[in-house]
C-alpha cells in the first residue's frame, strides 16, 4: 500500500543571492523623533534612502525587490502624516519621470490603487508602461496589505467559476504573479514582526531583522543581510544529505 500520494523533490541550494528581497522600511517616525524633527521630516529622509538602497540592490544585480511603502493599516494614521506620504509618492513619480528613466528597473505598484487619486494612479500607470522594457523589477508596496490580497484572489478566482482552486492559482491572481518567491526579508526599526507584508510569498523567506532606523540604512547594512542570507541552509522541508553518504 502506497504511504504517500505525491513526492515532490526540491534541490536546495545553500550560499546562493536571494533572487527577491522583501524590504520593510519602518522607523522614520522615530528616526526624526530621535533628532526633535516632525515625523514629516523621517518620511522624507525615508524616500531618500529608498532611492539610494533600491539603486544598490540594482547594482548588486537582484532581479527582483519589493519595498513596503505604505500598508492597508497606515490609513490610520493622522490625516496631515498621511498627505505627507502622498506628496512624497507623487514627488517620486514625477522625479522617475524626468531623471530615472534610463535607470534598468521595471516599477509595479503593489497593492489596491483604486484608493488613490486619479492623478496618482495615472502617473503610476505611465511609470509601469515607461519601465516595462527593463529587466530588473521593482515592487513598491503601497496601499499593501497581505489579508486583502489573498482575499481579492479568491473573489477574482470564485467570479471566474472556479470551484476548486491550486496554489499555483491563488499565487496566479496575486499582484506579484509571474514572480518568483521571496527568499529574504529585511526589516529595520527593530520590530520582529511582518505586519501584513508578503505573508503568503513569504512562506520559506529568511527573516534579517536589524534595529537600524530606515533612513539609516546603508549599502553595509544591506550586505550585512546578504552574508546573513548566505549563510542559511534552505532546507524547504526537505533534509540536506551530505554528499556521498545515504
Ligand atoms: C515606516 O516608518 C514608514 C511607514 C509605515 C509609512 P514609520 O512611520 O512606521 O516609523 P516608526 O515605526 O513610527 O518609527
Ligand atoms: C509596516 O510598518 C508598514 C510599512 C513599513 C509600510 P508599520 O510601522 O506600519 O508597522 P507596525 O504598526 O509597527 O506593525
Ligand atoms: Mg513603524
Amino acid at each position: 500500500m502506497a504511504l504517500f500520494k505525491k513526492k515532490q523533490s526540491f534541490a536546495p541550494v545553500p550560499g546562493a543571492m536571494p533572487r527577491h528581497i522583501g524590504i520593510i522600511m519602518d522607523g522614520n517616525g522615530r528616526w526624526a523623533k530621535k533628532r526633535g524633527l516632525p515625523r514629516v521630516a523621517g518620511h522624507r529622509e525615508g524616500a531618500e534612502n529608498f532611492k539610494r538602497i533600491a539603486e544598490y540592490l540594482l547594482d548588486l544585480n537582484i532581479e527582483y525587490s519589493t519595498f513596503y511603502a505604505f500598508s492597508t493599516e497606515n490609513w490610520k494614521r493622522p490625516q496631515d502624516e498621511v498627505e505627507n506620504i502622498m506628496s512624497l509618492l507623487v514627488d517620486y513619480l514625477h522625479e522617475w519621470m524626468t531623471m530615472q528613466k534610463e535607470k534598468n528597473m521595471r516599477l509595479h505598484f503593489i497593492g489596491d490603487r483604486s484608493a488613490f487619486s486619479p492623478q496618482i494612479q495615472s502617473l503610476m500607470a505611465e511609470v509601469e508602461e515607461k519601465s516595462a522594457h527593463y529587466q530588473n523589477h521593482l515592487n513598491l508596496a503601497l496601499n499593501y496589505g497581505s489579508r486583502s490580497e489573498l482575499v481579492k484572489a479568491c473573489n477574482e478566482l470564485l467570479s471566474e467559476g472556479n470551484r476548486n482552486i491550486s496554489e499555483d492559482d491563488l499565487s496566479a491572481h496575486l499582484y506579484t504573479a509571474g514572480q518568483p518567491e521571496v527568499d529574504l526579508i529585511i526589516r529595520t526599526g527593530g520590530e520582529k514582526r511582518l505586519s501584513n507584508f508578503l505573508l503568503w510569498q513569504s512562506a520559506y523567506a529568511e527573516l534579517y531583522f536589524t534595529d537600524r532606523l530606515w533612513p539609516d540604512m546603508k549599502k553595509q547594512d544591506i550586505d550585512d543581510a546578504l552574508a546573513f542570507f548566505a549563510h542559511r541552509e534552505r532546507r524547504f522541508g526537505a533534509i540536506i544529505q551530505e554528499s556521498g553518504k545515504r
